[in-house]
């Protein structure tokens, strides 16, 4: 049996209404945010949030992201703190993901935190997530919208190649502007850098007059999901390339001109924006891929980040 393809949506209030009521109803909604397209379900609905898991193929240990419309709701789901304050006020709604005990009468369903006992949420900063969440009105289990392990969605076309059976609407809202995850804080016992993303670890740090605690590699569990082989392109991938074999397609940087260009004027915010896009592009020509250097700093640690976990050795 064929199964329908997902109702295209756009970001008009009326839509929008739609795409709520289909999540009050334990639906699947795809949407997007300024980092990348979300896979979103009611997090206090477990047979949606299982729902998630199974489009995903995503290991059920892997927890989610909640995300809600504001501060007030977030701190209804953890424990608030001092630090939590002051990243929210600073970076929210914004790509920052902070992860805190959860809090007791949390109504959240298990399989959001795979079982933890603590909570990663976020206020997207995107018009049309900020307005569906507001409609909705309660808390949106979403991880990125694209099968386990491949390359992460910044445009409807990449939800709807990848998942579109599984999903009863995606709201096409154009390409998201960051490009890249949020960058995931983690706040107990101190503010730990848990996941590189679209907000630069220079900012946080400069916020909070401190480096960040790094994650511990010897934990996995602290940031469950950070496998090492993900955002996998289907072909081969090599990062710091400057003299590309002709059997491979070429991913630029700067003056490493390629087949395509991540930002020929050096520029990490536009790289980000670019990365997953054109992954998706190179990757459709069907050979092995070779990236230009991108320097380890602001935006360029989280673009290395994936590119270091889709170049690395597959489990499968
Ligand atoms: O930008 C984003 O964060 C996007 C958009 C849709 O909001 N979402 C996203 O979700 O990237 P996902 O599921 O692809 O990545 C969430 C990451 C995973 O690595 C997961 O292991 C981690 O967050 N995570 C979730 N809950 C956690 C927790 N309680 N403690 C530590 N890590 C957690
Ligand atoms: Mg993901």
């Amino acid at each position: 049996m064929t199964r329908p393809q997902a109702l295209s949506l756009t970001a008009d209030p009326a839509d929008l209404a739609i795409a709520a009521g289909l999540l009050d109803q334990g639906k699947l909604v795809a949407f997007p945010t300024e980092t990348v397209y979300g896979l979103g379900a009611d997090a206090r609905n477990a047979r949606a949030v299982a729902g998630i898991f199974e489009a995903k193929n995503r290991p059920s240990f892997n927890p989610l992201i909640v995300h809600v419309a504001s501060a007030d709701a977030a701190r209804q789901y953890i424990e608030w703190s001092d630090v939590a304050e002051q990243l929210a006020s600073a970076f929210w709604p914004g790509p920052l993901t902070l992860v805190a005990p959860l809090k007791a009468g949390h109504g959240l369903c298990p399989l959001v935190t795979a079982g933890l006992d603590t909570l990663a949420i976020r206020i997207p900063a995107h018009p049309a997530a900020r307005a569906l969440l507001k409609r909705f009105g309660g808390p949106v289990a979403a991880p990125s919208a694209n099968p386990s392990g491949r390359i992460s969605p910044t445009t409807a076309a990449h939800v709807r190649a990848g998942l579109s059976a599984r999903l009863a609407a995606i709201i096409d809202d154009g390409p998201c502007t960051v490009g890249l995850e949020s960058t995931i804080v983690g706040l107990a016992p101190r503010p730990t850098l848990l996941r590189d993303g679209g907000l630069a670890r220079e900012k946080l740090e400069q916020l909070l007059g401190q480096p960040l605690a790094g994650r511990d590699e010897a934990e996995p569990l602290s940031a469950p999901g950070q496998m090492q082989s993900h955002y996998a392109p289907n072909a081969r991938l090599r990062m710091n390339v400057t003299d590309p074999d002709p059997s491979e397609v070429f991913l630029g940087f700067a003056e490493h001109n390629g087949d395509l260009n991540l930002s020929p004027t050096a520029d990490l915010t536009e790289a980000a924006a670019q990365l997953f896009d054109h992954l998706h592009r190179l990757d459709h020509i069907g050979k092995p891929i070779a990236v230009a250097p991108i320097p380890e700093i602001g935006l360029g640690r989280a673009i290395n980040d994936r590119l270091r976990r889709a170049a690395a050795p597959r489990d499968t």
